[in-house]
């Protein structure tokens, strides 16, 4: 590139970034009222502080609301234990095979319903028209009959038992049945308080 034309260039810019800088300097004399736009500068520069100011404290807030929102499902919900005639009874909402609904219930110091009388079975009943529950009756094969888990001996004026497949050894409840079920199927299951 040839320097003897670019020289001129140059000179021409730093005259000009000269004159702009004066004209700057005295601007304020020039025109008298130049003194407003900075005025309005620094207003615009204040009201942008405020404004984004305003922006980062809400946030936050809003986060760890929203965080605090999130992490509350994870937490257990409280079991909804019903109560009959003196008795508290959960209805699980999840599954489980028959032994593990009834560790599930020992968990909440409760044991798998045992159904003492009609009133109690018809308290059930209306509870379990669509789902199946497992419950507190299992048969034993050292006793040979059907037996609740405090070893008491099924009443047979209380319900007839739905016979299902053989090899069926829990008894569930659902749309007014007390059936024999497998103990390994998943199921919901009714605890009682003690
Ligand atoms: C700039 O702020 C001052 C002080 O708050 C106010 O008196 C003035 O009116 C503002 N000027 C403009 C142009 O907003
Ligand atoms: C069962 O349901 C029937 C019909 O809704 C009702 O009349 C009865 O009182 C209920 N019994 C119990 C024990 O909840």
């Amino acid at each position: 590139m040839d320097c003897r034309h670019l020289a001129p260039g140059i000179i021409l810019l730093f005259v000009k970034l000269t004159g702009t800088s004066l004209f700057l300097v005295f601007m304020p004399g020039i025109f008298p009222h130049g003194n407003v736009s900075f005025v309005h500068e620094d207003n615009w520069t204040v009201l942008h502080t405020t404004e984004s100011l305003p922006k980062v404290t809400t946030n936050i807030p809003v986060r760890t609301t929203a965080s605090t929102t999130q992490k509350a499902p994870a937490a257990p919900l409280p079991l909804k234990w019903e109560g009959y005639q003196g008795s508290l009874y959960w209805f699980s909402e999840t599954m489980e095979i028959w032994s593990g609904s009834r560790i599930r219930c020992k968990q909440q110091n409760s044991d798998l319903v045992i159904i003492r009388d009609k009133n109690e079975l018809e308290f059930i009943f209306n509870k379990t028209i669509s789902l199946e529950y497992f419950i507190g009756l299992s048969y034993s094969e050292d006793d040979r009959k059907w037996e609740w888990t405090d070893q008491t001996e099924l009443q047979k004026n209380l319900f007839t038992m739905k016979q299902t497949e053989v090899g069926n050894e829990c008894a569930s409840v659902m749309a007014r049945e007390v059936r024999q079920t497998s103990c390994f199927q998943e199921s919901h299951w009714i605890c009682k308080k003690l």
